[in-house]
């Protein structure tokens, strides 16, 4: 593999389904997965077996019928999670075991009630006894993100020698900001013993807004694997949003940082997680909003019917949106008037255009927006005939 391949890891169908409300059921997962699949995404994170008789009997039915991703299982650093987790794989092409355990201040102290060296122990131990049954095994540092660099350090070195493959630094509770991420990645890379023979991975949550800027400062500073989600949902505030890294490392190729997506189907597999799991995206989200490629003030719109690139940096073809829209509103100018006219037939002359433009204004004041059975009906209103010689 190109050592500048960010591989995507897709946790929509774990993280993601921690979303209050928002459960699937596991025929659902089994479509959502091989739609991410299908995407392209390098490993699905197919749910946490132990925690229920349905999330284990999902991440069964899930490794049968993926065929190019890694499937992936969560456990918690015990033997018991490992042993279910590792039946819920047995029929993954590619199976990985993600185990892992707490190493902030905080967890130590209060949700183990434990010490740095028995954690270190517990934590090579999970490592080791995963390894007995799969060669791929990713371990975990929940709450990285408030854990010092020193003792990060000191757990990462242990479970590489405990046979880790991808060591994942997860900012559990959303709380650094991208340089110090992107710091803490850089001190693993100097300081760490045979990190060089494993992948550093971004796991952001997004309880300050930064989930995305901490995966891409992640990857700036040497990680090789994002822990993401479809339209960014999972716990609390979400986590990285899957199409919004993606998108980053496809339009700033300076990066030199490319993933396997096939970002013409962003948009159907986010409107695919939408509706199974009832959850509507904001209307401005990026790259998979409803008015993400909408345009509806007199001057972007100008603009855009001239050229599209003056107010738009992503082809919407690109992510699978057939094509930016022209919202007509009282902000809208003549040229959209004009060329949402011609979408419906008219070609309107510089005369007519001028003539009707007061009253669409006078009309879009009245109302939200003027969809074409408006404009139609202004037309009539005006004695205005379809295929006119155009302006
Ligand atoms: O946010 C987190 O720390 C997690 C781990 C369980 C990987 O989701
Ligand atoms: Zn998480």
């Amino acid at each position: 593999m190109s050592k500048n391949r960010v591989l995507i890891f897709d946790t929509t169908l774990r993280d993601g389904e921690q979303v209050p409300g928002c459960k699937l059921n596991t025929n659902q997962k089994i479509i959502i997965a091989k739609q991410l699949d299908k995407l392209g995404v390098d490993v699905i994170e197919a749910g946490f077996p132990i925690s229920s008789p349905g999330d284990f009997i999902s991440v069964v039915e899930i490794s049968k019928v993926v065929k190019n991703a890694i499937v992936c299982g969560l456990t918690r650093a015990n033997k018991k999670d490992i042993d279910v987790a590792v039946e819920s794989l047995k029929y993954a092409k590619s199976p990985r075991i993600h185990t892992g355990i707490g190493t902030s201040d905080s967890h130590i102290k209060y949700k183990f009630n434990s010490t740095q060296a028995k954690i270190i122990e517990r934590a090579k131990e999970a490592v080791a006894y995963a390894k007995k049954y799969v060669e791929d095994v990713e371990f975990y540092a929940e709450d990285a993100g408030r854990t010092s660099n020193e003792f990060l350090a000191k757990v990462c070195e242990q479970v590489i020698k405990s046979g880790a493959t991808v060591l994942n630094i997860p900012d559990t509770t959303g709380y650094c900001l991208p340089n110090e991420y992107g710091a803490k990645i850089k001190y693993l890379k100097e300081n760490v013993k045979g990190i060089e023979n494993v992948i550093l991975s971004c796991h952001c949550h997004n309880d300050l807004g930064l989930a995305t800027a901490n995966a891409i400062a992640g990857v700036q500073n040497g990680a090789r694997q994002i822990e993401c989600t479809i339209n960014g949902i999972g716990e609390r505030a979400g986590n990285t949003s899957l199409e919004e890294v993606v998108m980053i490392l496809k339009q700033h190729p300076y990066l030199n940082l490319d993933t396997r997506i096939n970002t013409k189907l962003l948009y159907s597999t986010s409107q695919l997680v939408q509706q199974s799991m009832g959850m509507v995206v904001q209307p401005n989200k990026a790259i998979v909003g409803e008015n993400a490629f909408a345009h509806s003030s007199g001057i972007h719109q100008d603009g855009v019917i001239k050229n599209r690139e003056t107010y738009e940096i992503i082809n919407p073809a690109d992510v699978g949106v057939t094509e930016s829209s022209i919202v007509l509103t009282a902000r809208s100018g003549r040229a959209a008037l004009a060329y949402r006219a011609k979408n419906i037939g008219y070609n309107l002359t510089k005369i007519e255009l001028d003539d009707l433009y007061p009253q669409f204004l006078k009309f879009a004041d009245r109302h939200k927006e003027v969809n074409d059975v408006d404009l139609n009906h202004l037309m009539e209103l005006n004695h205005i005939n379809k295929s006119k010689i155009a302006v």
